[in-house]
């Protein structure tokens, strides 16, 4: 499948843009700095703290997953059994406790936070995939 070209200059913090790569959902979203803020203080939670697990490529294999600390870019699908987990914004500490926002799989439940990590005693075994990507220049990321 050909690269996509995704424009991020008109992303606000905590909007989520989605395109399609390879048949799969991406997401793109602009974390908030609460959001960002939030990513240390649940590691305790998570199941893969620190993307031991080759999910994500090695420019991702950090603290946020991700190349610019605010940008976090995902394919869609549950490490379950591939449904595409729900964007829960502000309304995610229902399903975990003192976690703000996240994503819900609606097929089994798995959560998974503003990383892509899942959280621990979840069905899905492994934190969401971080696709191969790169920046054009400030406005524009090319994924695949
Ligand atoms: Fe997501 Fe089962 S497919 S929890």
């Amino acid at each position: 499948g050909l690269p996509v070209e995704v424009n991020i200059s008109k992303l606000e913090p905590g909007q989520m843009i989605r395109v399609e790569w390879r048949g799969k959902p991406i997401w793109v979203v602009r974390r908030t700095t609460a959001m960002s803020q939030n990513l240390n203080s649940h590691n305790d939670k998570l199941r893969d703290p620190h993307s031991l697990e080759p999910q994500q490529p090695d420019y991702a294999t950090n603290a946020t997953r991700s190349i610019k600390p605010d940008i976090f870019i995902a394919v869609g699908i549950c490490t379950h059994l591939g449904c595409s987990p729900t964007y829960v914004r502000d309304d995610f500490s229902r399903e975990i406790e003192g976690v703000d926002s996240g994503f819900l799989c609606p097929c089994h439940g798995s959560g998974f936070d503003m990383a892509g990590r899942v959280f621990q005693g979840q069905p899905a075994p492994l934190n969401l995939v971080i696709p191969p990507h790169r920046y054009l220049d400030d406005e524009r990321v090319l994924i695949g």
